[in-house]
């Protein structure tokens, strides 16, 4: 009997040997220096929650929208969603103004919908991964209101302040107040508050301990509802010396140098690490990613236990109204992957909710060219080697809305530099020029789900007005279309889950002195893939000393690639190639 056992249970784990053996395809074959995680097999699809999707007709977007939309978003293939707040908030800053981060916002709907909408997206598969702003609180949070009301008050120490008897204190900049000086006074106390964004939202004072158990609290009660990360609101500039000092003389308007990781700010990390994040499954990224490499491997080394992955605005910002360079783009996104091709991990990323639009500012958005560019960069975000976030209404390639009237905008920033232009007699009719390529209203103009009326966004009146490109820029129509950007997006998609050298495979810059070619290959485990892709509306040549002979195409943006070496105008090929 008992040999019998010993055979049977022989017999068994050779025929399991046997099966993994056979139906183990190539590609599956782990690399073992590979430190593999859900969160860096995800592709990531953000959500703008006021401008997605509007269930009651108030003409904001709303949770209920988005439970309505969660078909479409499962179809896109993505895995996680991240939401911009949806906390309570008298929206001074859209949600980032939060004045209850355990309640609802009441435009965006109840807890009892938050619950039905992350229910929703579980049984679908979908994580959820929320935004956590607390660099500062808005000014009606039942924290401030307390810390303001006496010099005394046991909440007086969690923000920063300042007593005038000491005069006025070292210049710091904001970056939303109409002044840009991030003190403001308060003559309740006679004393001066900081605010590095607007007066309606205060820095709380991380140097506080009450303060950050507070706060690892509240994000363990959203982690116990099952949220699946958590992205940290401007946390680079958390950590503050609480003495103040002047700056040196012409950088004290430096934000990136002086007012980013500030002391402590990995010891707070540490510790969020080790009361939250390390307790539950959940993904970590914060806004940025310091100002050098070693700044970024400080926060997200897996060896460091603070954050997942770095989100870094290098790439993001080269794009300008006159332009951008490819060869800068490339030479940026090239060395960050270097700099983390060993250790440590990187989002991809070209748009988000305080950008204007991808294909406005990184493609091209004539009628001409907006389809196939906007596939183009979409092959780049979804071909590259770190967590791609792919921000709502990019897959159709919906265009800057370039409002001509500072009346149709209704980003508070954008409204303060108006009124500080005209405070200080400056250029008005070149700042309109400027908001009307950069202001981020252009990238959260509501999303085009058809052509009816308001874009099916809406019963009601639009917060922010549409793009009356909607009529033809829409999900509707793109659905129906094979060729649509939409559709294009979906297969992109298919073809980076089914292909894990996409996520993890070694990034080779290939023909790197090519001012108008992006061309790299990606390899794993024997796979390898040549991706080419042409950033101009001209065709250009391309040399990548590969012979493409017997390469399959995976995916073109065109109906019929080019097989000589010169792509026609923001032609995007992903090749496998075979020896
Ligand atoms: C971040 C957010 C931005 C917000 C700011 C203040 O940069 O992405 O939208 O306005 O922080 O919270």
């Amino acid at each position: 009997m008992k040999v019998n056992t010993q055979l049977l249970f022989l017999l068994f784990s050779m025929v399991l040997l046997f099966v993994s053996c056979k139906t183990k395809p190539k590609e599956q074959t782990t690399d073992s220096s590979i430190d593999k995680k859900w969160w860096k097999e995800a592709v990531v699809y953000q959500i703008y929650p006021r401008s997605f999707k509007d269930s009651d007709g108030d003409g904001v977007g709303d949770l209920n929208g988005i439970l309505s939309k969660l078909d479409y978003i499962k179809s896109l293939g993505i895995d996680a969603v991240w939401l911009n707040p949806i906390y309570s908030s008298p929206n001074d800053d859209n949600g980032y103004d939060v004045s209850d981060y355990r309640n609802i916002m009441k435009d965006f709907g109840t807890m009892q919908d938050f619950d039905v909408l992350l229910k929703g997206m579980h049984d679908r598969n979908i994580k959820l991964v929320m935004d956590i702003v607390v660099n500062h609180s808005s000014d009606e949070h039942e924290w401030f209101k307390q810390s303001r009301s006496s010099r005394d008050n046991p909440y007086r120490n969690y923000y920063h302040w300042w007593n005038a008897e000491k005069g006025k204190p070292p210049y710091r900049y904001s970056l939303f107040d109409v002044n840009h000086d991030a003190w403001k006074y308060d003559s309740l106390t006679n004393a001066y508050y900081l605010h590095y964004f607007s007066q309606k939202q205060p820095d709380l004072n991380w140097e506080n301990p009450k303060v950050r158990h507070e706060i690892y609290d509240m994000m363990i009660f959203w982690a116990k509802k099952g949220v699946d990360g958590f992205r940290l609101d401007a946390f680079q500039f958390a950590a503050k010396d609480t003495l103040f000092p002047a700056f040196p003389k012409g950088f004290e308007k430096d934000f990136v140098k002086y007012y980013a990781m500030g002391p402590h700010l990995h010891d707070y990390l540490k510790e969020m690490n080790r009361e939250v994040f390390s307790k539950f499954d959940v993904m970590s990224v914060a806004e940025g990613a310091g100002n050098t490499f070693e700044d970024a491997h400080a926060l997200v080394d897996a060896d460091r236990n603070e954050l997942n992955m770095a989100y870094a605005f290098e790439a993001i910002d080269i794009a300008k109204p006159e332009g951008y360079s490819v060869l800068h783009f490339k030479e940026v996104f090239s060395k960050w992957d270097s700099a983390f091709a060993s250790k440590g991990w990187l989002s991809i990323v070209l748009a988000n909710h305080d950008q204007a639009r991808l294909v406005s500012r990184f493609g091209n958005d004539s009628s001409e060219f907006r389809d196939v560019s906007s596939k183009m960069l979409t092959t780049f975000l979804l071909s590259m080697r770190g967590t791609p976030y792919y921000y709502y209404g990019d897959e159709l390639g919906m265009t800057n809305a370039g409002f001509e009237k500072i009346e149709d905008y209704k980003d508070m920033p954008t409204l303060n530099e108006y009124q500080h232009q005209k405070n200080i007699g400056g250029d008005l009719k070149k700042y309109m020029e400027f908001i009307k390529f950069s202001c981020r209203d252009n990238g959260r103009t509501p999303m085009q789900w058809d052509s009816s009326i308001n874009a099916g966004f809406t019963s009601g009146t639009p917060w922010l007005k549409i793009n009356p490109n909607y009529k033809y820029i829409n999900v509707s129509a793109q659905e129906k279309d094979e060729n649509s950007c939409l559709n294009y997006l979906k297969k992109m998609v298919k073809l980076r889950k089914e292909n894990e050298v996409l996520v993890y495979g070694k990034f080779t810059s290939i023909d790197k002195n090519n001012p108008d070619v992006f061309a790299y290959t990606r390899e794993l485990n024997g796979k390898k893939m040549l991706i080419l892709l042409n950033f101009r509306s001209q065709p250009v040549t391309v040399k990548t000393g590969i012979d493409i002979s017997k390469a399959k195409t995976l995916i073109s943006n065109y109906k019929t690639p080019s097989v000589n070496g010169i792509l026609q105008p923001y032609e995007a090929i992903v090749y496998e190639l075979y020896n």
